[in-house]
């Protein structure tokens, strides 16, 4: 099990990029189903979350594979209806296969996806878009067994699940007739997805909004596309440098992708600078002040990806904080490591009390999924001495080599190979 060592203390200084989004670049991928033409994504980051989605359509029947900082998916040749369980059960993304298998097979059949152990996480708003969109759905032993022509329908989802939405979105874009799809989720990988459906001939409008058109096409063709940069890994290097006191520019972060994250920070004291379209600055020198209150909630609200961040930094304000967690019931896994070290956080439910303490110490302690993995690195960094942040395979699904970005702004971190920790 590979493991970082982290030495705190040291400022962080200097510029990073992010690159393409996991979360854009995971349902994309899953997209490329519907075309017979292949399809490049580029400038993708190695995560073995997106390694596994690649897997996942070679299983398929289809060619995945990398060149360089891109991805080429040629889906012309796929012939296969059943996911692997293997595959299925490593991550939860899988599910995003159902409405391309189906929408181009006919038939789909698939084991319950696995993923974080942050919560219950059913599907069962995914399999009612489905239905909506003329599915039948069997769910029997484990398995989900989805067969029909789609057609065009209105969906309306009881909470506005990212996954559904892309899913009733990827299912609703080849079927014929027009969708509605209601309650949808605002998240920016959403509109992202419209984009590129778009690009390669699909009618999509109102991706962004509560309410996205979908007006069936014949077929999709295949075409280069950058998916949108990673807000999930900005937000955390510019948490990374606000909890070591430095100074950061993130060249290719959005902000308006980062509006909760950006007024939190402001209120516990960061300079933060933006531009127009891309690029955040940001600098805190001083301890971290207190954050009255954080609710998690689904975009725009604040990224419940980033609570686990957020929660890092505020182990060091000044004062006490409040954190809800609203998306996921079981997200709080990084308090108990965080205590570790020396925090004083006290969790009831989905509700954790942070006061802030003037110094944390270095200590052994464990990643429990992936954006806790990264908390623990951002923790680190803060505290006096050695830590040894365990478990990085988890951290690997959504960060590419976090060490080296965290080591280019000045930060004392490297890998140990399995073993060695
Ligand atoms: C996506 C993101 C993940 C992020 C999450 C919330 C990807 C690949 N992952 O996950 O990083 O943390 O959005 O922003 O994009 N739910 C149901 N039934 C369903 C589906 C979801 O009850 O059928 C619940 C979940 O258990 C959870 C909540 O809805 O409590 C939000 O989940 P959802 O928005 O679907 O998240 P994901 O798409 O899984």
């Amino acid at each position: 099990m590979e493991a970082f060592s982290v030495v705190g203390g040291e400022r962080l200084s200097g510029e990073a990029r992010v690159g393409a989004a996991k979360n854009a670049v995971l349902p994309l991928l899953a997209a490329c189903l519907l075309m017979k033409e292949p399809v490049m994504l580029c400038g993708c980051p190695r995560l073995s979350d997106i390694a596994d989605m690649c897997a996942l359509l070679q299983s398929l029947g289809c060619r995945a594979q990398r060149e360089g900082e891109d991805l080429i998916v040629d889906a012309g040749g796929a012939c296969g209806c059943v996911m692997p369980e293997a595959l299925s059960k490593r991550m939860r993304s899988s599910i995003f296969m159902l409405g391309p298998v189906l929408s181009r097979f006919g038939q789909a059949v698939f084991t319950y996806p696995g993923g974080c152990e942050i919560g219950l996480r059913p599907v069962d708003l995914h399999l009612s878009a489905l239905r909506a969109l003329g599915a039948r759905v069997e769910e029997e032993r484990g398995h989900i067994l989805c067969r029909g022509t789609l057609r065009g329908g209105a969906v309306h989802l009881d909470y506005p699940s990212v996954g559904a939405t892309e899913n009733a979105m990827l299912a609703a874009v080849c079927a014929r007739g027009e969708s509605v799809i209601c309650n949808a989720a605002r998240e920016p990988e959403i509109a992202d997805l419209a984009r590129f459906l778009n690009a390669c001939g699909g009618r999509v409008r109102g991706a962004g909004t509560g309410t996205i058109r979908i007006e069936g096409v014949a077929r999709l063709t295949g075409r280069a596309y950058t998916p949108l940069p990673d807000r999930i890994c900005a937000g955390t290097l510019l948490l990374a440098a606000a909890g070591s006191g430095g100074e950061i520019y993130v060249r290719d972060a959005r902000p308006q992708d980062l509006t909760a994250l950006l007024h939190k920070l402001r209120e516990a004291g960061a300079e933060v600078k933006c531009g127009r379209e891309a690029g955040v600055h940001l600098r805190l020198r001083t301890r971290p002040r207190a954050v009255r209150r954080i609710e998690t909630a689904p975009f725009p609200g604040f990224a419940t990806d980033l609570q686990a961040p957020m929660m890092a930094l505020l182990t060091r304000g000044q004062g006490t904080s409040l954190i809800v967690e609203n998306v996921f019931e079981s997200r709080m896994s990084h308090a108990a490591e965080l205590g570790r070290m020396g925090a004083d956080i006290q969790v009831s439910g989905r509700a954790a009390v942070v006061r802030g303490v003037p110094r944390l110490s270095g200590a052994r302690v464990t990643a429990r999924d992936l954006r806790a993995g990264a908390a623990l690195c951002i923790a680190a960094l803060m505290a006096e001495g050695e830590s040894l942040v365990e478990n990085v395979a988890l951290i690997d699904r959504g960060y590419e080599r976090l060490e080296e970005k965290l080591a280019a702004l000045g930060a004392r971190i490297r890998r140990l190979p399995g073993g060695e920790g």
